[in-house]
């Protein structure tokens, strides 16, 4: 009998036990319906997710890896969270509901250097500074207004572009486009940060176009550091700081010299102020709305160099090889052309208005090509996407590429098909289906350069199409891909041979 009342306590105990162990657990361990996190892929220990990112065509990995289990996915590195996002619908939810959320990119200032330190534009976080800096840019830079003011330098570059080519067609010589389209936009955009004094002929443009190939190097490193948690990215910052130093010292000296020569002109009349003036002024001006360091200038140099230059110049070679394997699109675009803009004097950037076809070819261009597949941001605050609950403090990764290829938003996704730009998109669905295109990011943080970098390159795929033949050895340009840096560049650079389309050279541009 004894033993029997002892059984009984023994399981009234036990019993009690597992019901208060199951309400501790439903009450501090297991997390709500609405805190159902999105769905994760199978990770590994420790390093969760990272072999998935550590792929060399990561907006493919990622692509592939989002169509098995789902367009917004959870990942993991180490501690650190990551929401990839690889759908337009997402993204349209994210970019409409939490822009204000993720409006900082969430990099912590790496090293004190002119890049991704704590005095860069690219990596602020939305506050005082980011949005005086954005004004500045906008009002002296890159804003309609300011673009207009600015023709003058980008048809020079276009004239000068040509005539190369014309050079090299007069010699039968092959011409390798990418290095050709990274002239034109380096010299085009150093030109228009620079304004007046951009002493091209010590080289400057040159070695600031090297410059910002290491920079594009050196920055997916840095990148992927501040995917990892603190201390280890500490440990791996340290192995390239060296690397980091150099690079910034280089262009530090450069761009104290370009500073240093504006301050001496700087009592001369200028019918414009550029840029430099302006930022210069504010650094000088102790009332100025917010109060600027040299740093801050030479740094906000070095982003928009890096931001503009490879970005611009990598779609007009994919552009060109997908003219070269479309014999329609060539024939359309070569006929818009004559007939819009004639075949003596060459296109001008006031043609673009009149050149729908030409602006949709740059647009499917950028659809399937965009020079970055995969952007990122920062959720500050915890928030609800998709149905799923996203923590503070996550990593936003959108894949732009894999949107731009969305099935469910685009047909014939993989195939170049420019007159889709033409026949669909009617101004209500542009704002509803926006965000399906998005090769310059959206809201806030958005691409402040879109309108330049589509003058850019509109501009020359204009001149060679307009002006030149192109003779290419194989039937197709073989399109597979290769990073280089962070961006999408071609595996097999375009090699082709112009030809000029008319006996005597095409007169330049025109009324400004
Ligand atoms: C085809 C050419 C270009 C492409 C595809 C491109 C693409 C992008 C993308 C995807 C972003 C991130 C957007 C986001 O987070 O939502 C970005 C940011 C940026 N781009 Fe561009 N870009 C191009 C040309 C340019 C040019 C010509 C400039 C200026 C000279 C420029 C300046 C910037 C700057 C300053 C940022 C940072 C904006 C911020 O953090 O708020 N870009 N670009």
């Amino acid at each position: 009998m004894a033993t029997n009342i002892i059984d009984f306590q023994n399981c009234f105990i036990l019993l009690f036990l597992c019901f208060f162990s199951l309400l501790c657990y439903t009450l501090f361990f297991r997390k709500p319906k609405d805190f159902t996190l999105p769905p994760s892929p199978p990770s590994l220990p420790i390093i969760g997710h990272l072999h998935l990112l550590l792929s060399v065509l990561i907006h493919r990995s990622l692509q592939k890896l989002s169509s098995k289990y789902g367009s917004i996915l959870y990942l993991r590195i180490f501690s650190s969270p990551i929401v990839l996002v690889s759908s337009a619908s997402v993204a349209y939810e994210i970019f409409r509901a939490h822009d204000v959320n993720i409006s900082s990119r969430g990099f912590p200032p790496s090293e004190d250097s002119l890049f991704a330190g704590s005095s860069s534009f690219i990596s602020a976080p939305y506050g005082d500074y980011f949005k005086f800096m954005k004004k500045v840019l906008v009002t002296n830079l890159l804003g309609t207004q300011a673009l207009k003011r600015s023709r003058r330098v980008r048809a020079d570059e276009l004239d000068r572009f040509y005539n190369k080519l014309y050079e090299n067609a007069g010699k039968k010589e092959t011409v390798e486009i990418f290095e050709e389209a990274l002239k034109l936009t380096n010299n085009s955009i150093c030109k228009l940060i620079m304004g007046r004094c951009c002493p091209e002929e010590e080289g400057v443009v040159e070695r600031l176009k090297e410059l910002a190939t290491e920079l594009d190097f050196l920055s997916k490193k840095i990148l992927f550091a501040n995917l990892l948690p603190s201390w280890l990215k500490k440990l791996v910052l340290s192995l390239f700081k060296k690397e980091v130093k150099v690079l910034s010292n280089s262009f530090n000296e450069l761009l104290e010299k370009i500073l240093v020569e504006h301050e001496e002109k700087q009592g001369e009349q200028h019918q414009d102020k550029d840029l430099i003036d302006m930022l210069l002024a504010a650094y000088g001006d102790e009332n100025a709305e917010y109060k600027i360091t040299r740093n801050h200038i030479k740094s906000f140099y070095v982003d928009l160099l890096f931001a503009g230059i490879t970005n611009s110049a990598l779609p007009i070679q994919w552009i060109l090889a997908e003219i070269i394997n479309s014999p329609k699109t060539l024939e359309r675009l070569r006929r818009e052309l004559d007939s819009m803009v004639g075949t003596t004097r060459l296109i001008q950037e006031t043609d673009l208005p009149n050149l729908p076809y030409l602006q949709a070819v740059v647009k499917e261009g950028l659809r399937l090509h965009p020079p970055e597949p995969i952007f990122e941001r920062f959720f500050q605050e915890g928030c609800k996407v998709g149905g799923f609950y996203v923590p503070e403090k996550t990593t936003l990764m959108v894949n732009a590429y894999a949107v731009m290829r969305d099935p469910k938003y685009w047909a014939d996704p993989d195939e170049f098909k420019p007159e889709r730009f033409l026949d669909t998109w009617q101004e209500e669905e542009r704002k509803e289906q926006a965000l399906k295109y998005i090769p310059f990011g959206s809201g806030r943080r958005g691409c402040p350069g879109e309108n330049l970098a589509h003058i850019l390159i509109g501009t020359a795929i204009g001149v060679m199409i307009q002006g030149f033949e192109w003779r290419f050895k194989e039937d197709k340009v073989n399109m597979e891909e290769a990073v280089a840096g962070l961006s999408l560049t071609m595996a097999h650079p375009l090699m082709c041979t112009p030809v000029a389309r008319t006996l005597n050279p095409l007169t330049s541009g025109g009324s400004f």
